[in-house]
């Protein structure tokens, strides 16, 4: 059986510790205003129902829409409503359990997988978030950081096959991204190190759960996404201050 399914306007998808706080996070998404993201309807003990969110997720390859400026500013755009929204979320420290560690500094709910394949396009237009699953509170540029990854693109793994943009395009479009978003100038300067960040742990996540036979993950693992993500770090490392300049 698929581990995701669609039934009419709904989603089935495998339910975690985390789900019930995910869930309220939802819920608080809503009441503030941001639909842009499924809203819980029902929590079992193996899985939770959630609307789905009409159009069609940025998968690679990219269609040429989402693969547009236009698209990289209105996705960044949707990140500024989502963590704005979020920011006022009731946080219950007893009762709420995250799937990843809280990052410092705490400006918001952080995404945690903030990349196309979870947003959901409209053409150009982004109108859609979803999988929450690795939502925690963290700094706004965790999230900002694996996006201008993805859509710059800063990974080696983006879309085989296709071009890959001039290196000065994809910094142009990383300070596009910051531009459209909003991001202060403190977070623009630890963009690249928190993107670093965020591939060493993605590293030790996907490393820890294949070790513990989680099958997603032996997967990407057993297909290199581990080299792969070393590699962008080493990359990252050379080019670092270049894209930093661009960006402040
Ligand atoms: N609420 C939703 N609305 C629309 N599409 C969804 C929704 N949830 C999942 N999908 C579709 O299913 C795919 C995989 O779901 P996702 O929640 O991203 O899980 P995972 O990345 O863990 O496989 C998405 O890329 C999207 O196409
Ligand atoms: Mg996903």
């Amino acid at each position: 059986m698929e581990r995701i399914t669609k039934a009419d306007d709904r989603v089935h998808r495998p339910a975690g510790p985390w789900t019930p706080t995910v869930h309220r996070l939802l819920t608080h998404l809503h009441e503030r205003g941001f639909v842009a993201a499924p809203a819980p309807i029902a929590l079992g003990e193996q899985l939770e129902t959630v609307t789905f969110v009409p159009g069609e997720a940025g998968e690679y390859p990219w269609t040429a829409d989402v693969a547009s400026e236009a698209a990289l500013v209105t996705t960044a755009r949707l990140l500024r409503q989502f963590h704005d929204a979020a920011a006022s979320f009731p946080r219950d420290d007893a009762t709420d359990v995250w799937s990843q560690a809280e990052r410092l500094p705490v400006e918001t709910i952080v995404h945690g997988d903030f990349a196309p394949y979870n947003v959901v396009y409209d053409g150009i237009a982004a109108v859609g978030v979803i999988d929450f699953d690795t939502a925690h509170p963290g700094p706004r540029v965790w999230d900002v950081a694996s996006a201008v990854y993805r859509f710059a693109p800063f990974t080696s793994s983006a879309d085989e096959g296709a071009p890959v943009p001039e290196f000065a395009d994809r910094v142009t479009r990383a300070a596009e991204f910051c531009r459209a978003y909003g991001l202060d100038a403190r977070s623009r300067s630890v963009l690249v190190e928190t993107m670093t960040a965020s591939l060493v742990s993605l590293v030790t996540t996907l490393e820890t759960e294949a070790a513990a036979g989680n099958p997603k993950f032996v997967s990407d693992l057993a297909h290199g996404h581990a080299e792969l993500y070393r590699a962008d770090v080493a990359w990252l490392e050379e080019h670092g201050d270049a894209i930093t300049a661009a960006l402040v």
